[in-house]
């Protein structure tokens, strides 16, 4: 069997598929950028197992690349918006993806930039290192806390569910959820209230933090009217997929201080970003990190393998899509 990898990963998935006897290829020279086409139409060709990344866009051309020998895409991220699974289905060919084992890192680097936000964390840092510290004040970079305070989860899903628990058992926050649908076990437990309208919900929090898949109907869900909706006091954190909100909005609502802050992982068009935000300092732009601990990558790594292994085994893998 043939496994291409499209860019290096944590070894410990790699040496899984070895210990296979697979032959595995990695596409080694696409360490700091993304694989490009051609080494994506190449790397694919005779292929039994494609290990992807969500920086590839496997789409109906590279698939036919692999065929007829391509069985599986294992992507190595819980989002798969980067495969056609259309394309995917029509070839009989298995998608895969990583989810649970990096629900945790991503609701942690959540609550580091719902803090870094809010505590101005970034700015503080920047002052001390400017030398403008010269005594301590009353009024010095005064923020804003989490502890008592309303967040609203959009997308109740793992990471969306794990960021609740976190906010009511550890901060003593308040959480609201939007979802389209209802979980009134999860209501109980952490006395959310559910909002099936995500207008109806905006203008009652104090942070509002996205966790949806990136879909059709996901896209631009936070625009300029929805920005208008927030309390002039909130704070945007996104930690799912750029697209979901609309940059030049989120660009303006900053600016005109229609919100107060906001905290990004990921970009509508990554790696470029929206000039107009990196001109401001109330927003803090992480670079798409949110799972990005070595434990975790090293569980993503060995999970993906899996995912592989199952398939070119004849069993069903577990996270099929
Ligand atoms: C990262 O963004 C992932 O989907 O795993
Ligand atoms: C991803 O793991 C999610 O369901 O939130």
């Amino acid at each position: 069997m043939k496994i291409f990898i499209t860019r290096p990963i944590p070894e410990i998935g790699v040496n899984m598929l070895r210990d296979k006897g697979y032959e595995v290829l990695i596409n080694e020279s696409a360490v700091d950028r993304p694989a490009d086409k051609k080494e994506l139409l190449n790397g694919i060709k005779g292929v039994d197992a494609v290990l992807s990344v969500l920086t590839d866009q496997i789409d109906g051309e590279v698939m036919d690349a692999g065929l007829p020998d391509l069985k599986i895409i294992a992507n190595y991220a819980v989002g798969f918006d980067n495969i056609d699974l259309e394309a995917a289905k029509k070839r009989s060919i298995a998608v895969t993806n990583t989810p649970g084992v990096l629900t945790n890192t991503v609701a942690e680097h959540t609550f580091a930039l719902m803090l870094a936000i809010s505590h101005r964390i970034v700015e503080a840092d920047k002052f001390v290192r400017a030398g403008l510290y010269n005594a301590w004040g009353p009024m010095l970079l005064l923020g804003s806390g989490l502890s008592g305070k309303s967040l609203g989860i959009v997308g109740l899903g793992r990471i969306g569910s794990r960021v609740a628990e976190h906010a009511v058992r550890g901060f003593g926050m308040k959480v609201f959820y939007s979802d389209i649908k209802q979980s009134s076990e999860f209501e109980k437990e952490f006395r959310t209230q559910y909002f099936e309208n995500l207008d109806d919900m905006l203008g009652r929090c104090d942070y509002v933090s996205l966790h949806v898949p990136l879909l059709e109907s996901t896209k631009h869900l936070i625009n300029e009217e929805r920005l208008k909706l927030m309390k002039t006091t909130a704070y945007l954190i996104n930690t799912s997929r750029g697209p979901i909100v609309d940059e030049r909005a989120l660009a303006w609502a900053l600016k005109e201080r229609w919100i107060r802050g906001a905290a990004i992982d990921v970009f509508e068009n990554e790696p470029k970003i929206e000039p107009g935000l990196l001109k401001l300092n109330n927003i803090i732009l992480t670079p798409h990190i949110a799972s990005a601990t070595e434990e975790t990558r090293d569980k993503m790594a060995e999970l993906a393998a899996h995912n592989i292994i199952e398939t070119l085994e004849g069993r069903v893998p577990p996270n099929l899509v």
